[in-house]
This record gives C-alpha cells, structure tokens and sequence, in this order.
C-alpha cells in the first residue's frame, strides 16, 4: 500500500480510501464491518463516510439516517486510532428547516451528532458535503474553525467544489486567520473527467489534498453491465440506485469495451485498469473505493502500487 501526506498537512492516507456509501445501505452490518476490517488488515487506514450515508438515501423520507457512521463507530470500538476518519456534512439530515446546509446552526449540531454515531471524541478530515449558495462562507467557515479549536475535529474539507469556491474559501479563512480546507473530494474516472480542466491544475498548484470518489463509475467501469436493462441481480443498480444510471449511455458503453480490451492486454480487470489510472493521476492523494463485497477492497489493495508508462497513459488519451 502506498501512503501519501493529504494536501500540505502532514497526516498519512493510503492511495486507496475505503468508501463507506454502501454500509447499511445495500450491505448489512456483518459485511460492513467484515469489510472495514479486512481493508485495515490489507494497510488501508482512510475510511470514508458521511452523516448522510445509511438507508435514508434510498427512503421516501428524503433525509439521512446515519447508519454508515453508526455501523462504523460500533466495529471501531479500541481500534479507533488505526484509522484516519473522514465524514462529511451538509445534505439534509431531517424535516426541519435547519437540518441542512452549512449554517453554523447546522455543523454544530452535526458535528455533535456524528461523533456520537461514530463512538469517538475526534473526526481527522471533517467536510462540507457539497457548496451551500445559501449560507455566507464566512459562517461556514467560523463554524467549522470553532469544532476544531475546540478538538472535535482535526483537519477540514469539502467535497464537490469547484475550484473558484475553493479558492474564495481560502481567501476568506486568510483573511480571518481561520483553518483552511486541506481536500477536496470530487467524483473522477474514466468516464467523467471534467476536474482536469480546473480542479486538479488549482488543488496541484495550491497543494490541496484530493480523495476521489467514484473512480470505478459506480460500477459501470467494472463492466457487469452490458446494457442498461442488464443489471446483475447483486448489483447496485439493481438494488435500485439512481445516479448510476446517469452512465448508462451508448458512448460510456462503447468506452468500456475499449477499455477493457486495454485492460486484457495488460492483464488485469477492468476494475483494476480503471482503478489504477485514477492512481497514476499525479493530483490525486487518494481513490475512495466503493467496496460492497470482500474481493473489491482485494483487487484494489493488489494493483495499488502499480506504477504505469508514459505509453500506457498515452494510450488511454488516444481512445475516443
Ligand atoms: N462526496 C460525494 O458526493 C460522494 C458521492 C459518491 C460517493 N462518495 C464516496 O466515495 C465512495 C466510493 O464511491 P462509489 O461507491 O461510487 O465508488 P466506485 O468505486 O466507483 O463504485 C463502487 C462499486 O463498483 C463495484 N466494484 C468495486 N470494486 C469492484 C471490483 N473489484 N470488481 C467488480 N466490481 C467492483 C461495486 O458495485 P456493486 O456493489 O454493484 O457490486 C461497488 O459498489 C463512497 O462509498 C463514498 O464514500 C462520495
């Protein structure tokens, strides 16, 4: 496994993040946490979750439930120092009014609410799940200086940014001599590579820290399905996921099958090529996997330290 510091900060994250989405979602908590703990015993020590992530997601009561996070702090109990925990904040938690968004109201009654879930007095890498355009920055940003002068949190973060908010963000935590974000987690793969033109130049030049996620495409870059009416009984489509669908196109299709045969050539799956190319980005601190079945987190850890050419990069830009 290979270890990189996050962003300027000096904490190490293995490349490989566990991503947690699936935790009492569509996997029970036996097989989470089999999953959690298989992943550590293999040297991944970054785990990935959110307030947000649990059944909720998938309910008519359009809000989360946190089973991810209590899933997680149950199997964590003594092992809480071998990991590095990141979770997030932001998407809406109840009916109320002020159960979203990063109002000060809301982040500090999520923070208390996560580490409670989570069954720990810390959070290592806190995120604001998504940009609120309803709430000043400056109030986010206190807030999220308040939980870590008060040692709640460790380091903060945020997630689907731009880079210009990014960037603004900065700006006003220098100004007001408040933390500043050390990551970013936007979603990158194969099939949806729009962060290059922005993002990863700005967090390369700035030294911000980034943990993708999706790099398998939900699934789609594993090439279990053949078309979109063709899900696998255990798949998460067929669990009924709804952003998968999203790359269910002729044009992704096509994509997969040119990718697999380059995967063939070299050797490995399709899920290990496509895994290991988010790797050999040179921005890119982490790739957050989403595993719902043992051998996932093992074919990810297996091809983790492949190093790839410059003529394998270049054949992958050569495909259209
Ligand atoms: N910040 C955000 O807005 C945001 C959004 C999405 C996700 N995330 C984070 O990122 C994590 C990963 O996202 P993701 O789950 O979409 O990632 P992903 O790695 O693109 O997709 C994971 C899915 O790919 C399939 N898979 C994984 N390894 C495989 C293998 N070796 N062989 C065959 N199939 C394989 C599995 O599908 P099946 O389960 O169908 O078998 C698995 O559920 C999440 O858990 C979460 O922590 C964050």
């Amino acid at each position: 496994m290979q270890y990189k510091k996050l962003g300027k900060t000096g904490l190490d994250v293995s490349s490989i993040c566990l991503g947690t989405m699936a935790f009492g979602r569509w996997i029970d908590e036996e097989a989470s946490r089999n999953i959690l703990y298989q992943a550590i015993e293999e040297g991944i020590n970054f785990i990935d979750t959110a307030n947000y992530y649990g059944k909720g997601q998938d309910t008519e009561v359009p809000y989360g439930t946190g089973e991810s996070e209590e899933i997680i702090g149950r199997a964590l109990k003594g092992r809480r120092e071998e990991v590095v925990l990141a979770t997030k904040v932001g998407i809406r938690m109840g009916h109320g009014k002020n159960e979203s968004g990063l109002s000060r109201s809301h982040i500090l009654k999520e923070i208390d609410r996560s580490l409670i879930r989570l069954q720990t007095d810390y959070i290592d890498v806190y995120q604001v799940h998504l940009f609120d355009p309803n709430t000043q920055l400056e109030e986010t940003l206190r807030a999220l200086d308040d939980v870590v002068r008060s040692g709640k949190v460790r380091y903060i973060g945020c997630s689907n940014y731009a880079a210009w908010q990014i960037m603004k963000a900065h700006g006003i935590s220098e100004k007001m001599n408040l933390e500043k974000y050390v990551s970013v987690q936007p979603q990158y793969n194969l099939l949806s590579r729009e962060i290059e033109q922005e993002l990863l130049p700005f967090c390369e030049s700035e030294g911000v820290g980034v943990m993708v996620y999706s790099p398998l495409a939900r699934g789609m870059l594993s090439g279990k399905y053949k078309s979109k009416d063709d899900a696998p009984l255990d798949s998460r489509a067929a669990k009924g996921e709804r952003l998968i669908q999203n790359y269910f196109n002729e044009r992704n299709f096509e994509l997969v099958s040119k990718y697999r045969e380059l995967a063939e050539k070299n050797e490995v799956s399709l899920s290990q090529f496509a895994l290991s190319w988010v790797l050999n980005q040179p921005a890119v601190t982490s790739a957050i996997v989403g595993a719902s079945k043992p051998y996932h987190v093992t074919d990810a850890v297996k091809i983790s330290g492949w190093k790839w050419s410059a003529e394998l990069l270049n054949e992958v830009e050569n495909i259209n």
